[in-house]
């Protein structure tokens, strides 16, 4: 039964030691040692709220703020490894932080709870991590405009039912990735701000019965506000769920672009090769290259869904306030960071340097099929047929034509006329793959000058999201 140092962590009521099993089915420091510098960074602003509101002194406030300084240098250099016998971050650094200071390190804990103090510390990382995946977010953008504005000409096929449907300009293709990273960019922005709040001062649930300022040390954080209610302020976790739902949604969009490039390299697409550096080989068919960057992506969607799934779990029967089981809400959190992180990072780099269109290809692969005949039918509507019956009477010509094993451009004028009298020479022209594409210019369609347009407009807001502040 022998853990004699975690027998006093708590308090004297204490006798005997944890079970030294259960001691470490409760501890969290093997993971939320990932919070120290939060968790001396906001320990520090309530020691300098304690000696601004004269809960202890200005030496005092100073000492407490200057110890955590060397605990941060200690930990940095490698010197600082707290081990399970600290039970958690908190107690770690307050535990070296009494070493260091004596009787003064004890006073830091006046007027706080670690419940507050670990909302603090997640809503303090949460805010740096949120910001990085922004960045990463805008650098990914910047790889996809880049890559855009060197494709407007190129056609690739478009699809629906994985059908080929009607030729596009590739740009327009890799636009439409860029709108959906820029909704995750405003999702991420906004939910900013719901995690960019203070429970510091809720105490363990009801507040404290000293002078605290809790408006002062949520401003030395760069808090935007206060949590209103004590009991929130220590139980809430929404903010890590909708960072997770974003998170999911980021996912759900890299992992729809890894499957295109996983299809796209295949031999039967042929779209996209893939460069040696982002590529891997087979241990046994020396032919092979493989996309494994995407799929890694793909394949590491379901951890990030599976964390929103614990969470939502976890949170749906806990009665007010703090309970144990928020301590599960760290690992899904820091492992849903990193994975989107890792994922955005390398998606961006396969993007920059690791894969080369096929463009001839491409160009060519919209030449031979039916992917025109959309076109034919939207040639007779223009002359007057009404666009049903100009429908069926193509769904006839495509037919007849499969038969013979021929394409729509390799009609003769007389077999047109013979099918209507409306076709003239210009049908060929309209039906051709660039003209087919060049015709989409309603807004925010597939024509050449739309998606320059678009583009433009991207672009721009892609430096103004730059330049912005969140
Ligand atoms: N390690 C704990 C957690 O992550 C810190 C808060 C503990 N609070 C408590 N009342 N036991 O949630």
């Amino acid at each position: 039964m022998a853990n004699p140092s975690s027998a006093q962590t708590w308090s004297q009521r204490f006798e005997s030691a944890l079970h030294p099993v259960i001691a470490q089915f409760n501890a969290s420091i093997g993971f939320d040692i990932e919070l120290i510098e939060y968790d001396l960074t906001g320990s520090q602003a309530h020691a300098q709220m304690l000696a601004h509101t004269g809960i202890i002194s200005p030496e005092e406030g100073d000492q407490l703020v200057q110890g955590l300084e060397q605990i941060r240098q200690e930990y940095r250099s490698g010197q600082f490894q707290p081990g399970i016998e600290a039970e958690d971050v908190h107690f770690a650094v307050e535990r070296r932080l009494t070493e260091l200071l004596g009787d003064v390190g004890k006073k830091l804990h006046t007027a706080r709870s670690r419940n507050d103090q670990v909302g603090t510390d997640t809503r303090l990382y949460l805010r740096d991590q949120i910001q990085q995946i922004r960045q990463q977010i805008l650098d990914f953008q910047a790889v996809l405009l880049r890559q855009a504005s060197q494709h407007v000409e190129t056609l690739i096929p478009g699809y629906t039912h994985l059908q080929r449907a009607q030729p596009l300009s590739l740009a327009h293709h890799l636009l439409a990735y860029v709108e959906m990273m820029q909704r995750d960019w405003l999702r991420l922005g906004e939910i900013y701000h719901r995690v960019n709040i203070s429970p510091l001062g809720c105490g363990a649930l009801a507040g404290t019965t000293f002078p605290i300022d809790r408006h002062y040390s949520a401003q030395l954080l760069q808090f935007e506000s206060v949590y209103a209610n004590s009991l929130d302020g220590v139980s809430d976790r929404d903010f890590a769920i909708e960072f997770l739902c974003a998170a999911s949604l980021i996912m759900v969009h890299l992992s729809r672009f890894s499957e295109e490039i996983i299809l796209w390299a295949s031999e039967e697409f042929g779209f996209v090769t893939l460069r040696d550096s982002c590529s891997t080989g087979s241990s046994i068919m020396p032919q092979k290259k493989n996309p494994d960057v995407p799929e890694l992506v793909r394949g590491k969607v379901g951890r990030v869904f599976g964390h929103l799934q614990a969470l939502l779990v976890m949170m749906k029967g806990l009665p007010l306030a703090y309970n144990k089981d928020l301590q599960e809400d760290k690992e899904a959190i820091f492992d849903g960071v990193k994975t989107v992180q890792a994922c955005l990072a390398a998606i961006t780099i396969l993007m920059d340097e690791g894969l080369e269109f096929r463009t001839q290809r491409l160009n060519q692969a919209v030449a031979e099929d039916f992917s025109n005949a959309t076109d034919v039918a939207d040639y007779l509507a223009a002359k007057g047929v009404p666009f049903r019956e100009a429908y069926n009477l193509v769904g006839k010509v495509v037919k007849t034509s499969l038969a013979a094993g021929k394409l729509l451009k390799d009609l003769t004028l007389e077999e047109w006329q013979a099918l209507h009298p409306a076709f003239a020479a210009d049908i060929y022209e309209a039906i051709a793959p660039r003209q087919v594409v060049a015709a989409r210019n309603s807004f925010g369609g597939t024509g050449f000058d739309q998606v320059r347009q678009s583009l433009a407009k991207a672009q721009h807001r892609w430096q103004e999201a730059v330049d912005s502040k969140i």
